[in-house]
């Protein structure tokens, strides 16, 4: 127990021959702190935390912090993700990081709802309504396209109910805030880990396809934007040469055919940008079909999933951007609670602005840092934080590569 505290319960007000002002003056500070202690102000409200983006960890600890904010508010908080097929994420760590932010943040199960639409527009809007009407008063939405989360969000806007956009931003929304990583630096690590990986794989006129994710999320567009911006230079040199850039997808099994289409009609292309884990996969599946050696193809990729950690520990993958969800789920919560309480985020936890263009406004954002991953860095970032598990990644003929790389499993 804090000593004041512990003073305070211990002292015997009648026997002290303090004089009594100095004892009124004393009983006052100590009342203060005890005040302090449970989260009351000095007029007994409750005192809203003061988080900052930088306030996350891996062990979720800021996240007691808001435990004085859980009473303030009402109704529940609903989190619409988007799907299970175009990467491991959704399932494997949005979903588990948000459930141990809420808990950490006191809320009970009953006090948030979290859905996946499966790829379904519809399904996403109907969840969001029947969030709505199960007594939801804040939703976190992560939207499969714009177009259907400006519905969404113009459904719960006439509901009374804050949107926060959680990872892509809804162009032409009405969302309160923004809580993502900064995906145009998403973009430039897979466009400066390409140019390095070209370098230390010794490719020969790199002959690049450029590949993207689906045209319907904002975060392929800032994703691509950000690579564009590494190598357009090399391409207007003549240094690289730009072999096409297809339409983009989030489907692996599309950007397995794109490929294969691209690389038949093309076959000097040597290297290829691909925006994330799961795309890169089907790629390299098909390079591997074709005996492709290890470090001759460059490919990247974001998300640092299991296979995509695999591929870049065999040669077959550049290197991949990890975003530590955990941090981003604990800025929605974070978030979240703040609007559930009625309470306006500190301006410390919101340390951005994004742009809609559609909507043409800036919205205020919380983003977070990116990581670029090579088996130089693995051990101390994926691993070290368990987002990858050290015996899986090295099991059976990965163990070798493990090893090389200096990670123990
Ligand atoms: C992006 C997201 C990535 C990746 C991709 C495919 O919006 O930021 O992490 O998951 O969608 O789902």
């Amino acid at each position: 127990m804090d000593p004041l505290l512990e003073e305070l319960m211990a002292t015997d007000i009648h026997s002290s021959r303090r004089p009594i002002a100095a004892r009124r003056a004393r009983l006052t500070t100590l009342a203060g702190t005890a005040m302090l202690a449970l989260g009351l102000g000095a007029t007994g409200a409750v005192a809203a935390p003061s988080l900052s983006a930088q306030s996350f960890s891996p062990d979720f600890a800021a996240m007691a912090q808001l435990k004085s904010l859980i009473a303030k508010g009402k109704g529940k908080i609903g989190v619409l993700l988007p799907e299970t097929t175009t990467s491991a994420r959704y399932t494997s760590f949005d979903e588990p990081y948000l459930k141990e932010a809420f808990a950490k943040a006191g809320l009970t199960k009953d006090q948030y709802i979290i859905t996946n639409a499966q790829g379904s527009e519809s399904t996403q809007l109907t969840q969001a309504q029947t969030d709505i009407s199960q007594g939801a008063t804040v939703l976190l939405l992560d939207p499969i396209s714009s177009g259907e989360g400006a519905s969404v969000e113009k459904y719960a806007k006439s509901h009374g109910v804050p949107v926060i956009d959680y990872d892509r931003l809804t162009l032409g929304g009405q969302r309160a805030y923004y809580v993502s990583f900064d995906n145009v630096k998403v973009g430039k690590l897979i466009g400066q880990g390409m140019e390095q990986c070209l370098a230390n794989w010794k490719v020969k006129s790199p002959n690049i396809l450029v590949m993207a994710g689906a045209p319907t999320d904002n975060n392929a567009t800032l994703f691509k934007q950000g690579y564009m911006s590494v190598l357009s230079s090399k391409f207007k040199s003549g240094a690289y040469k730009n072999a096409g850039e297809p339409a983009g997808t989030w489907d692996p099994s599309v950007a397995r055919t794109t490929f294969e289409e691209q690389f038949t009609a093309h076959p000097h292309i040597n290297a290829v940008v691909t925006p994330n884990d799961g795309n890169a996969n089907a790629v390299i599946a098909y390079l591997k079909s074709l005996k492709v050696p290890p470090h001759r193809f460059p490919t990247t990729g974001q998300d640092a999933t299991l296979t995509g950690m695999q591929n870049v520990l065999s040669g077959y993958e550049c290197g991949s951007v990890y975003k530590p969800i955990y941090l981003e789920a604990q800025a929605a919560v974070a978030l979240a609670v703040y609007l559930r309480a009625g309470e306006t985020p500190p301006a410390a936890l919101v340390n951005g602005k994004t742009m809609d263009s559609e909507a043409k406004m800036d919205v205020p954002s919380v983003l977070l840092s990116p990581i670029w991953v090579t088996p130089k860095n693995m051990a101390a970032t994926v691993v070290k934080d368990n987002f990858v598990s050290a015996s899986k990644l090295c099991a059976g003929k990965m163990a070798k590569d493990c090893t090389a790389a200096g990670i123990k499993s």
